[in-house]
């Protein structure tokens, strides 16, 4: 069984680099922020509490985002792994993790840290927001997203070396290029 937690800052391409394992691995991905994004779109009541973090650059309460996590996990059958992007986030988001995954006889397996400069953020994350229109790409509130990155998320970094599944990623490059240094990280596992 293959846990990946796909990790990095916001434009890092955990997205992009997720299309790509499950077209090689056939995980099982869950992107918290796709769920998020999917119940605005369908005007559910978590979409409207979902919309007011997102747009200010902040993340949602854990319990609410575990909660979340918990029931998309369980709907997976016969897995062979899951790809997990944009979670956790925090402390607590990945002790959860680790909990659901013991308690279902498994564990993380790697943590591939996409490790790209913040200039080289901001301009992908501008030309996103200029072609597809994601409401969260605008210059005030990218500004906001790293800023939660640096406080809250990056710590977790720390968190993955004690566990010994921290893996660096050089995340500036072509994206083929990319998804062969973490080809060669998850084979090796
Ligand atoms: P989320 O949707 O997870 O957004 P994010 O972390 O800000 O990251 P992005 O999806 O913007 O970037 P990415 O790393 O996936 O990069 P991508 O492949 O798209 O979260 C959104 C919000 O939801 C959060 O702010 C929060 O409010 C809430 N939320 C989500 N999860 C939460 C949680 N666990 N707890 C609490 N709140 C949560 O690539 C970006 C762009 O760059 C694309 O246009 C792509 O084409 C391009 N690109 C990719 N790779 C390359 C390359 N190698 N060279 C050039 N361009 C590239
Ligand atoms: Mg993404």
């Amino acid at each position: 069984m293959l846990n990946i937690v796909i990790f990095g800052a916001p434009g890092s391409g955990k997205g992009t680099q997720s299309e790509r394992i499950i077209a090689k691995y056939g995980l099982n991905h869950i992107s918290t922020g796709d769920v998020l994004r999917a119940e605005i779109k369908n005007g559910t009541e978590l979409g409207k509490v979902a919309k007011g973090y997102i747009d200010q650059g902040q993340l949602l309460p854990d319990a609410l985002i575990i909660d979340i996590l918990a029931s998309v996990l369980d709907s997976f059958k016969e897995s062979k792994g899951v790809i997990f992007d944009g979670f956790p986030r925090t402390i607590p988001q990945a002790e959860a993790l680790k909990k659901m995954l013991n308690e279902r006889g498994q564990d993380v397996s790697v943590m591939l840290d996409l490790d790209v400069p913040e200039a080289e953020l901001i301009e992908r994350l501008i030309k996103r927001g200029q072609e597809s229109g994601r409401a969260d790409d605008n210059m005030e509130t990218i500004k906001k997203r790293l800023v939660v990155y640096n406080e809250q998320t990056s710590p977790l970094k720390d968190y993955y070396k004690t566990e010994g599944k921290y893996q660096h990623i050089n995340g500036v490059g072509t994206m083929e290029a990319i998804f062969a240094e973490i080809a060669s990280a998850i084979d090796k596992l």
